[in-house]
């Protein structure tokens, strides 16, 4: 089963997306990991879905809340498709409870949490990425500015 490895293409140069990034790359591969082994410990299983469900939510937050404050023209777009992953994540966790492990399970798992999230991160997240970056480097108050590129922490800045 394919878990979340960190490549060079996810790198957005914002630094507060890329560390939460990583950080949820963590939880999920704690997830993966714990299904995998679910026959010998479920309430390990449904602890570790919980810590990465509580943390999609904070993730999807900030990058939400920078879209709603910097008047980003994709918001409903983006909102469109972090609604796709809150709702697996939600149905996730309630088929956690009922069913026991399959591997049809740990198939979806690791193709939503992995290979869903990598495509959101090299597309939809970056396109959001660059409208900061752009904003942080020629707004034309210069002390937004300032607190634009201390908020986001650019790497290289
Ligand atoms: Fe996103
Ligand atoms: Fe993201």
């Amino acid at each position: 089963m394919k878990t979340f490895e960190w490549r060079d293409e996810l790198n957005t140069g914002v630094e507060l997306i890329d560390d939460q990034h990583q950080q949820y790359g963590r939880f999920v591969n704690g997830f993966l990991k714990a299904y995998g082994k679910s026959r010998l410990d479920q309430r390990k299983v449904e602890q570790t879905f919980r810590f990465l469900r509580a943390y999609v939510r904070e993730h999807l937050g900030t990058e939400e809340a920078l879209m709603k404050d910097y008047d980003y023209p994709h918001l409903a777009d983006h909102l469109e498709q972090h609604g796709v992953l809150s709702d697996w994540v939600h149905e996730a966790s309630v088929r956690l409870r009922k069913e026991a492990y399959s591997d049809a399970f740990a198939m979806e798992a690791s193709s939503m949490l992995v290979d869903w999230f990598q495509t959101h991160i090299e597309t939809v997240d970056k396109r959001l990425t660059r409208h900061l970056v752009n904003l942080a480097e020629t707004h034309q108050d210069g002390r937004l500015r300032q607190l634009l590129k201390g908020l986001l922490k650019l790497s290289g800045s």
